[in-house]
Parts: C-alpha cells; sequence; structure tokens
C-alpha cells in the first residue's frame, strides 16, 4: 500500500484560465519565515520561463531560516527583518513597504510568511499581495491547516492561493489545487503532496495578480 502515498496529478482548477504573459516582466518581492521552498519554486518559474517576471528580493523575519540559504544559492538579494526589533505590526510592514518600494516591486507574495500583517501592507500592495496557504479555503484557515485537515478526516484537501486582505486567510481566491488525502496519510505524507501542488499554482496566481498592474492599459 504505498502506491497511494506518491504523488498523485492533481485536480488543478484556474477560475478564468492562465493568465496571458505581462506586457513586461513582473518585478517580484517575497516573504518568507521557514523553508522557502515556494520561493524556490517562483525563482525557477521566472528562470524557466513559466512566468514571466524577476525576484528581485526576499525579506525574512527569522535569521537563519533555510530560505536565506536559497536565497545565497540561488544569487537572490535577501534581508532580514526580524520582527522582534519592530515595536508594530504597522511598523514592520512600513518598513516592508519601503524596502520593496525602492525595489520597485509589483506583486509581493507571502510564501510562507508566519507573520499577520496589517491593512498597511494590504492596502500598499492592493490586489497585488498573494498568500499560499495550505488548504482547500475556506477550510481550515490559520494555522497547522494540514495537520486540522488530517484530524478531520477530509479526504479531498489541496492548497490555494488568494490576494491578502487583512482578515487572516480570507482574500479573494486566485487558484486552487486539489490532492486525495488517504485514510493513513501522516503529516509527512500529506505534506510533500500540497507542496508540489503549491509550488505549481503560485507562480500562476503570480501571474493573475500582475494583471492587475496592467488593467486598462
Ligand atoms: C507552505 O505550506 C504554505 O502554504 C504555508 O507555509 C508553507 C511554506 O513552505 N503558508 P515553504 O517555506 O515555502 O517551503
Amino acid at each position: 500500500m504505498t502506491r497511494q502515498n506518491t504523488a498523485q496529478p492533481a485536480a488543478l482548477v484556474v477560475p478564468h484560465g492562465a493568465p496571458p504573459p505581462s506586457p513586461r516582466p513582473l518585478r517580484l518581492g517575497v516573504l518568507a519565515s521557514g523553508r522557502g521552498s515556494n520561493f524556490e519554486a517562483l525563482v525557477r518559474a521566472s528562470r524557466h520561463g513559466a512566468l514571466h517576471g524577476d525576484v528581485v528580493g526576499l525579506v525574512v523575519n527569522t535569521p537563519h531560516c533555510k530560505a536565506l540559504a536559497r536565497a545565497e544559492r540561488l544569487g537572490v538579494g535577501a534581508t532580514v527583518m526580524n520582527h522582534r526589533h519592530y515595536h508594530s505590526r504597522e511598523a514592520l510592514d512600513h518598513a516592508l513597504v519601503n524596502h520593496f518600494r525602492i525595489l520597485q516591486v509589483d506583486v509581493l507574495v507571502m510564501a510562507g510568511w508566519m507573520r499577520i500583517v496589517s491593512p498597511v501592507l494590504c492596502q500598499a500592495y492592493d490586489k497585488r499581495l498573494v498568500n499560499i496557504h495550505p488548504s482547500l479555503l475556506p477550510a481550515f484557515q490559520g494555522l497547522n491547516a494540514m495537520e486540522r485537515a488530517l484530524a478531520a478526516g477530509v479526504r479531498i484537501t489541496g492548497c490555494t492561493a488568494h490576494l491578502v486582505v487583512p482578515e487572516v486567510d480570507a482574500g479573494p481566491i486566485l487558484i486552487q489545487a486539489a490532492v486525495p488525502a488517504y485514510p493513513n496519510d501522516t503529516l509527512a505524507t500529506l505534506a510533500p503532496r500540497i507542496h508540489a501542488q503549491e509550488h505549481r499554482i503560485l507562480p500562476i496566481a503570480v501571474a493573475m495578480a500582475g494583471q492587475h498592474l496592467f488593467e486598462g492599459a
């Protein structure tokens, strides 16, 4: 019974079809707190032509996280902004806005950013701030989504890329991918299945968010 835990083709839902390439390469900023596999997926998609854009900067809030090492390996500029050094959520978000404005970032991606963001960031990147979440929202919003999906005994779960609004995991959905959850799944078997689909849908979601820049152009 090992076959059912290998990666399966997932049902992929693109509401309005994959977007056309943007008129110019999108300048992308990424926020991460941990592993950074979604950050790497975006860098690879942009370098292999799957995403018409360039990842121009990574910010992490946790010194020594794996995402930082990936940035170094991939040659992407990275900055540590430790949230403990800011007196409020808003102060950190103002610093982020300033940082990414200097980099002229078009679309900002929360790729495992374990901080609640304030309206400061949401408004500065209105319709251009994307989050990736490991469940089929609106199910299992918040922390430990995969663990809670397993505990609930769902048979289908997945991941969601959505625009960010101040309410946690609640903004307009851009794209979702569904994966099976098997009765004998554990976090160790389910997580890779979901992560593989996150890496697939996030570049598409970023391109979708980038379209807002050129609306009416
Ligand atoms: C992903 O599962 C994402 O859905 C969640 O945090 C995780 C980040 O993984 N928000 P990684 O750091 O990109 O590997």
